[in-house]
């Protein structure tokens, strides 16, 4: 079954515990979206002193940063981290990058933004986990699902390897029946579970019911 993680795109701790309450025990894992407001034009909240301390629930980082080995530094020993996932378009070392994020214990995934080819993947594939295909360009919740994504991923499935393969961006009741179609590992919505007046768990709860649906047929 396609899995639920979250994603978090936050100005303060505040907005962020307010996210986690929100979804009160909906999910055991969340994406937290950092970015540094040059690689995307929005900049974000993230605190590795608040993410070592929670309890019950893992994180995994969505880096959307021009330099992901400076970040990763302030990142080091958060033991409530268990995946990485950074952009190929902004990374100027990617085995060292790699390399980093593995030596923390946690999975590495690379991040395509929509207008990056699979094919960039090819000397990665042996030392990755994970893959994470963008559905928007970067930055902002609540954008205009690209459409040609769930083809781009069944494209990727198609070439057999055991990556966990993630959608980040654009993904709601609409766009769910394609992208379950492609075979996704998990998405990651980010307005449709924290941009409406239903809570949080409300919001994760009925995708969980749309998704088993739609597995079905
Ligand atoms: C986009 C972020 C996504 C975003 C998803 O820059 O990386 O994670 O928060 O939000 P929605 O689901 O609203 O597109």
């Amino acid at each position: 079954m396609t899995q639920i993680i979250p994603s978090i795109l936050v100005q303060s701790e505040d907005e962020f515990r307010k996210c986690l309450d929100g979804l009160s025990g909906a999910v055991p894992h969340v994406q937290l979206d950092i970015a540094d407001g040059v690689f995307v034009p929005n900049a974000t909240w993230g605190n590795p002193d608040v993410i070592r301390k929670l309890k019950k629930i893992t994180v995994e980082l969505h880096l959307m940063v021009a330099n992901p080995l400076s970040e990763l530094e302030r990142w080091k020993g958060v033991k409530t981290i268990t995946r990485a996932l950074f952009h190929y378009e902004s990374g100027d070392d990617l085995p060292k990058i790699i390399q980093i994020i593995q030596d923390q214990g946690w999975q590495a995934g690379l991040v395509l933004n929509p207008g990056t080819p699979i094919e960039v993947l090819t000397p990665y594939l042996n030392t990755i986990q994970a893959v994470q295909f963008m559905g928007v360009h970067p930055g902002f919740q609540g954008q205009e699902f690209l459409h040609e994504t769930p083809g781009k991923i069944q494209n990727f499935k198609k070439l057999g390897t055991a990556h966990f393969t993630e959608l980040d961006g654009g993904v709601n009741e609409e766009t769910l029946p394609k992208i379950i179609k492609s075979g996704v590992d998990a998405i990651c919505p980010g307005s449709a579970v924290f941009g409406n007046e239903k809570s949080p768990k409300e919001n994760v709860e009925k995708m969980k019911t749309l998704i088993e649906n739609y597995s079905k047929v």
